[in-house]
């Protein structure tokens, strides 16, 4: 790491290690409730389980996108954090606020607002906690010694992404209408903004491990910055098939939504042909797997996923089914968690000096998890479809299917123990670490190991 406050990373990375494993614990207590093992349910409803999963999901990415800036812009900057003390300000009162949060979904103070349950309330500290986050960054950004696209584009989406969080708090009285917004921030996160913030982070780390130079790789980013835009925002229709929108929704929706896999399309060839033309190779091996994993993935989860249920004459029978589920698994995983694991992996030997990065642990973390990944990615295609089947075109009950399903749930819980043996690695090699050190400051781990020559052979 080149600059002290680089430092600060660690601790939003490491808060993101503690939430993700709780969002699993609520995963798998959602997994045995769809198995008819519901035993926690007077004290952890289903409805709440959910709220508490989905809801720390996305607190620890936007932890994790943090990290990631304050590891990243004062690199791409050339200059310290504008403030340290309020990145720690910062990181506290969001953990408050989460916590918060989440004992009340467990007392049943939550809005049913997928995604969005937070209370009013508690989102207006998440503006201002927001608002210091941006202000720290943005100042870094400003007073910096030199401006690159990969550092504007980062800070555009973060800055992008708090915008568009407002939306999601005006209030209405009208179910469509609260819909139509909602959307403004689900949709236009995952698929308009979120995308920003992913392919900045997936260039930074390109630069960093394959020594492609930096002119090369900021240019695909401004295509697929292009593409994203493009498709995304008008792709919201997809969401406005049959929520009591007027119907020229379906073919925008259908449209637009149908070229989104372009954008991802798109970062999985930048970040395979960036990797073949990689000169030299860096020793951080296990980074550049998550990196590659990551664009591979996410076109997988989110490309064709949701290709596979974006067209009005699908989605008329797969909407709020677990085919939704399925996407939604492979999506997150492969764009978002497995892009904050790349940073995090990539920075923790610049940040504590220990070069783990070939460690057996690191390495079976990055397979089992993605392959318990696409096993419960499996699972919940098996069910989502047999209950499109069952449900919607046979015209049987809702909670009649949910019974028929039971036994696939029994393969998630599989899929899931898989999966969660990877997370506990992953983790477990965090810790190997150890603590950020100062004696790291202006020293980079990599440096002073001799190339390797092609990283090629190692990888495929
Ligand atoms: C990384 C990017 C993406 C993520 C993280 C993601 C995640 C999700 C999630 C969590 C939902 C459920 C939302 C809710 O019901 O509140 C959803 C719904 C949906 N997604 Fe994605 N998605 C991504 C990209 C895409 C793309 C590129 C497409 C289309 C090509 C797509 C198509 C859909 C559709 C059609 C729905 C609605 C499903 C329904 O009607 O129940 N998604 N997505
Ligand atoms: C131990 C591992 C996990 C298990 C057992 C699990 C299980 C579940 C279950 C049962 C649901 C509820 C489905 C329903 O509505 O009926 C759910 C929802 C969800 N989970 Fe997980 N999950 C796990 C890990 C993850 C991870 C790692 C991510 C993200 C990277 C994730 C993202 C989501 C999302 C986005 C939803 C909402 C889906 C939707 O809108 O339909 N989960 N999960
Ligand atoms: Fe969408």
């Amino acid at each position: 790491m080149k600059y002290k406050s680089q430092k600060v990373a660690y601790w939003f990375f490491a808060t993101c290690m503690l939430l993700f494993s709780l969002q699993l614990v609520y995963g798998f207590i959602m997994g045995f409730a769809h198995m008819g093992l519901d035993g926690l349910h007077s004290w952890i409803p289903f409805n709440a389980a959910r709220a508490t999963h989905t809801n720390l999901l996305v607190v620890w990415l936007l932890c994790g996108f943090m990290g990631a800036a304050h590891f990243i812009i004062p690199d791409e900057a050339g200059r310290e954090l504008h403030s340290v003390k309020l990145a720690y300000v910062q990181l506290i009162s969001l953990i408050v606020v989460g916590v918060v949060s989440v004992i009340g979904f467990h007392l049943n103070w939550w809005e049913g607002r997928k995604f969005l349950e937070i209370p009013r309330p508690l989102d207006f500290l998440v503006v201002i906690n927001v608002l210091m986050f941006i202000f720290n960054i943005g100042m870094t950004v400003l007073r910096g010694k030199k401006y690159s696209t990969t550092g504007i584009v980062l800070f555009m989406g973060l800055f992008s992404a708090a915008l568009l969080y407002l939306p999601g708090m005006i209030y209405f009285d009208n179910q469509t209408m609260d819909s139509f917004f909602r959307w403004w921030v689900v949709h236009l996160w995952v698929e308009g903004v979120w995308e920003l913030i992913m392919g900045s982070i997936l260039a930074y780390l390109l630069i960093k491990l394959t020594g492609v130079d930096r002119e090369v790789i900021e240019k695909w980013l401004y295509i697929i910055v292009g593409l994203t835009f493009l498709s995304g925002i008008l792709g919201t229709g997809h969401h406005y098939y049959y929520i009591g929108t007027p119907k020229y929704w379906l073919m925008v929706g259908g449209i637009f939504s149908a070229l989104e896999p372009l954008a991802f399309l798109g970062m999985a060839l930048f970040a395979i042909s960036m990797y073949r033309r990689s000169g030299r190779s860096h020793p951080n091996k296990i980074s550049l797997y998550w990196t590659i994993g990551c664009a591979i993935m996410s076109f997988v989860g989110a490309g064709f996923l949701g290709f596979a249920h974006t067209l009005p004459q699908v989605n008329m029978y797969t909407h709020g089914t677990l085919v939704t589920a399925m996407h939604g698994h492979l999506a997150f995983w492969g764009a978002y968690a497995m892009i904050v694991l790349a940073i995090t992996t990539y920075a923790l030997p610049e940040l504590t000096g220990r070069k783990l990065w070939n460690s057996m642990s690191g390495m079976l973390a990055f397979w089992l998890s993605n392959i318990g990944m696409v096993g419960m990615t499996g699972a919940f295609a098996v069910a989502g479809v047999t209950q499109v089947y069952l449900e919607r075109k046979m015209g049987l009950d809702f909670l009649l299917v949910q019974k028929e399903l039971h036994v696939h749930f029994l393969g998630l819980i599989l899929a899931a123990c898989l999966f969660t043996a990877g997370i506990i690695l992953f983790i477990w090699t965090f810790i190997q670490y150890g603590l950020p050190s100062d004696e790291m400051i202006g020293a980079s781990p990599s440096e002073e190991e001799p190339a390797h020559g092609h990283a090629h052979a190692q990888l495929v």
